[in-house]
């Protein structure tokens, strides 16, 4: 008899669970996961998500495998950065969901490198602290005299070697490597803007950056840095979410490697702009 009561309450409370989910939501999730259709291109998303919340609330897997699996396309793969893969920061720690229809995800995510690397967070993640880096301001790839910045990430690297045409010598030094590097991924391939210097094409080149060439000029390169990587018109935001005296961190910390949409295809010049040496 006891048994008989249950079963239909167990019934009407898994059933109402079901229709009533959205009830029990705790606010709208964005427009990008409510919409049937796929507005992007090129697509980003397998499928549109049309409002499913077991899309992302599955029973048999966590949340972080549901994001990634429908978010594999030609054009786009989520992976993340090694350093933050071992500080067990993942796709929620950046994308936020459930903060209204016109949170976006991608907006919630340019603000939030700040956001946690912050001196005022105290928080360890896997044992890491984080602290407000180089100064609050972008950073410069040489600190005392030797080039500090690490290079291109080892998986950007495998993928870039070739269209940049990137081979270390066996007679680079460390600094050298990394120089090339940096050159590389400037040098007649990003369009001169902010009233720089460049050659007849309109690209960087030696003069954008340094005045004189014997002796090299180590003043200028330092004052050209924001003109590119301060916050500007976001092509995947679809707006501008970083302030134009911020520095926009992904601009030089790329997140997501597998990603056919740049920041700013209008910075590259056109033998590039269609972006097809990322794959
Ligand atoms: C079933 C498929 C599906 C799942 C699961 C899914 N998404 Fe999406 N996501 C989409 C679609 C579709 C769009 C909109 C793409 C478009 O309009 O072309 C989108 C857009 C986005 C965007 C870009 C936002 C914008 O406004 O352009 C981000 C970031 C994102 N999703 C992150 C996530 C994260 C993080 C998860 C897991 C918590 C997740 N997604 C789960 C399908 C999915
Ligand atoms: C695009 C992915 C996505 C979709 C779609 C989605 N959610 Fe969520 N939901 C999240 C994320 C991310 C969190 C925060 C989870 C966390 O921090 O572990 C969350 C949290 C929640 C929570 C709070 C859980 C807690 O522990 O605080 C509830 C309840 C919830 N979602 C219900 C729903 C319902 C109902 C729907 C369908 C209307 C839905 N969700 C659709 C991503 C999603
Ligand atoms: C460290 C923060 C961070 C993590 C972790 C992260 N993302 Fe992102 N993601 C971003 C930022 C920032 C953007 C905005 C575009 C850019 O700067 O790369 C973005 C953009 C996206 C986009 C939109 C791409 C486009 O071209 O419009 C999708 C989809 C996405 N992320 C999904 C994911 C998924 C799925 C995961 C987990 C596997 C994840 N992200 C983990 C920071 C992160
Ligand atoms: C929730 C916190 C959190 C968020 C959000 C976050 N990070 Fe991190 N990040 C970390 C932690 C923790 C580490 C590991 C630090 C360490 O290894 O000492 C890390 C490592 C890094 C590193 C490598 C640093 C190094 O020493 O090599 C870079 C670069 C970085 N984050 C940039 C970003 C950018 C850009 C964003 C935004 C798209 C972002 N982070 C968002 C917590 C976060
Ligand atoms: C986008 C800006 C930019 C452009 C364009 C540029 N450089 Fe540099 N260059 C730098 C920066 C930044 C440094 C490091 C400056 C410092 O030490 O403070 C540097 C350093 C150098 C050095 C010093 C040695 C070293 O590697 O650290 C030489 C030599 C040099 N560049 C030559 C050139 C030549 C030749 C060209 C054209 C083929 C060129 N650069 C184009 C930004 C640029
Ligand atoms: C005229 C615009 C411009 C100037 C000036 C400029 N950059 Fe860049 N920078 C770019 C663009 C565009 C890219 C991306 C190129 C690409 O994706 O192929 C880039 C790429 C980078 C990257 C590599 C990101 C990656 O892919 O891993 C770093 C780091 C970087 N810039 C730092 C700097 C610093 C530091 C300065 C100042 C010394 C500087 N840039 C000056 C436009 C500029
Ligand atoms: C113009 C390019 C540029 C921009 C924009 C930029 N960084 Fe950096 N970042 C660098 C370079 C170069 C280094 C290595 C030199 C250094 O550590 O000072 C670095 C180092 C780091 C490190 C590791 C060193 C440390 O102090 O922990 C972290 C974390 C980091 N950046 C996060 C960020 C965040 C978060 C933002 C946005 C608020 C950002 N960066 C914006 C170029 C940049």
């Amino acid at each position: 008899m006891l048994l008989w009561g249950v079963i239909p309450v167990v019934l009407l409370s898994i059933g109402g669970a079901l229709i009533y989910a959205r009830a029990f939501a705790p606010a709208p999730i964005s427009d990008a996961h409510e919409r049937a259709s796929m507005n992007l291109k090129p697509p980003i998303a397998n499928h549109a998500n049309a409002g499913s919340c077991t899309s992302c609330h599955a029973w048999s897997t966590n949340m972080e495998k549901q994001c990634s699996s429908c978010h594999t396309t030609d054009a786009f793969k989520a992976t993340v950065i090694k350093p933050h893969v071992s500080a067990g920061i993942g796709c929620i720690d950046c994308h936020a969901e459930h903060r209204g229809s016109q949170f976006n995800a991608i907006d919630g995510a340019l603000l939030s490198c700040f956001e946690c690397h912050n001196d005022r967070n105290k928080k360890f993640y896997n044992g890491k602290s984080v602290a407000t880096p180089h100064g609050g301001t972008f950073g410069y790839p040489v600190v005392n005299g030797h080039w500090k910045w690490a290079g291109l990430d080892a998986d950007e690297m495998s993928v870039r070697k070739d269209t940049l045409k990137l081979e270390r010598l066996p007679s680079d030094t460390e600094d050298q490597w990394r120089s090339k590097q940096f050159h590389a991924v400037h040098l007649y391939r990003v369009r001169a803007v902010g009233g720089l210097p460049g050659n007849k094409e309109g690209e960087l080149s030696c003069s954008s950056c340094h005045a004189t060439r014997d002796p090299i000029d180590l003043r200028t390169p330092r004052t050209t840095c924001g003109k590119c990587h301060n916050g500007q018109v976001d092509a995947r935001a679809g707006g501008q979410v970083i302030a134009s005296d911020k520095p926009n961190c992904t601009s030089c910390h790329v997140q997501h490697l597998q990603d056919k949409r740049h920041w700013n295809p209008g910075l590259l010049s056109t033998d590039y702009a269609d972006y097809t040496d990322r794959k």
